[in-house]
């Protein structure tokens, strides 16, 4: 029986004395019985209950104690204690071990493999705004950029101020902008990127970033309120316009997978000096003029230039000693050209049969 080695009750005179450990030991032995068919914590609750409760059998027992004299209270009284103090903490153990296999059983039996394709529907797929900047990053890595990241919430500093916009200047127009009521705003554009990766890396500095930006526009065929660009920047001693065309040829060429033709026209954005569009060579007609260039053979693709030396030195470089050329790109745009979808609306509209088309078939066939 689990009593207490010390609980020895030797007085042969005490009329009292069998009666007690006759109850005693039977109680014990029938809590070890019942502690032994609790197998859950519900169970062993109901043992607790009928042993320890206010009107269990331990209880009964103590109340039983009034009808006992003095000395003799006192003797039985102790075995009582001992014997309900070796229950609870057998109780506490096997509450312990019990827990423990409950847990075990609940995380064995509601284990997912989160990597199984889902059961009767088709696997998920990448957005293909998100495909295009993955290939993107991908052909810059390779050229030895790093690749950054910027908040979409931002300070009229990041998106404006540094990047040399004076803050009455009509360029800022051209960028009708969301401002929270704390006076932060939506990125416009992602050469914000530009400063905080100059704020952070030190030259020679090769970065490019990819993201939302977010512009308040009339919504159609061709324009969204958010949209997605590329943004670039090389910096060392010696970068010049070559330097700019070159990695813009292998940019294209990687991405359309062949030889793109490339000239630069004039372009003004505040933050470089010379600033320029960058065309290409109509895709479709080669060059010669066709209905999808307008007859132009050209078509704009993107923003870039040599980076002025006030945003050098905001960022903290010595435009006496370093150059460095820039650009951005919208990627909505090129998405859509490479996949060939016709309105940017359906870029965010979240409809499942256009989404479909990306699917893990798909993915692999376009590049
Ligand atoms: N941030 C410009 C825009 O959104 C695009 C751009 C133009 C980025 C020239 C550049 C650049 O880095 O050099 O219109």
């Amino acid at each position: 029986m689990p009593l207490s080695e010390n609980w020895t009750y030797k007085s042969h005179h005490s009329p009292y004395k069998p009666n007690m450990t006759d109850k005693l030991a039977p109680i014990a032995a029938a809590f070890q019985e019942a502690l032994s068919q609790a197998t859950h914590t519900k169970e062993l609750e109901a043992v607790k209950v009928r042993f320890l409760g206010k009107k269990g059998e331990i209880q009964a027992l103590l109340v039983g104690l009034k009808d006992l004299s003095g000395e003799e209270k006192a003797q039985v009284g102790k075995g009582i204690n001992e014997l309900k103090q070796s229950l609870t903490q057998e109780i506490a153990n096997a509450e312990a071990r019990l827990v423990a296999q409950e847990e075990q059983a609940a995380l064995a039996s509601s284990w997912i493999d989160v990597t199984l394709n889902p059961q009767g529907q088709e696997a998920g797929s990448l957005h293909p705004i998100t495909l295009v900047h993955q290939r993107l990053e991908e052909i810059f890595e390779a050229m030895g950029f790093l690749i950054l990241d910027g908040p979409h919430v931002e300070t009229d500093y990041y998106n404006f101020e540094a990047l040399n916009f004076d803050p009455h200047h009509p360029a800022r127009d051209m960028h009708d902008t969301f401002f929270t009521q704390g006076g932060r705003l939506l990125r416009t554009q992602t050469s914000p990127i530009q400063i905080r990766g100059m704020e952070r890396l030190k030259p020679p500095i090769r970065m490019v970033g990819t993201g939302k930006v977010f512009r308040c526009e009339r919504l159609d065929a061709s324009h969204e309120a958010c949209f997605h660009q590329i943004e670039g920047m090389m910096i060392d001693k010696g970068i010049n316009v070559g330097h700019l065309i070159h990695t813009m040829k292998v940019m294209l060429s990687e991405m359309f997978e062949k030889e793109v033709e490339v000239r630069l026209r004039p372009g003004y954005f505040p933050f470089v000096e010379p600033g320029y569009e960058l065309e290409i060579a109509c895709l479709l007609c080669g060059g010669k003029g066709c209905a999808a260039c307008k007859k132009l053979g050209w078509v704009e693709l993107l923003g870039c230039g040599m980076v002025h030396p006030n945003v050098l030195k905001a960022g903290g470089i010595d435009p006496t000693v370093y150059s460095g050329f820039a650009f951005g790109m919208g990627t909505d745009r090129l998405a859509m050209q490479r996949y060939q979808i016709n309105d940017i609306r359906h870029l965010h509209n979240g409809d499942l049969s256009f989404n479909r088309r990306f699917s893990t078939a798909s993915q692999y066939q376009v590049y």
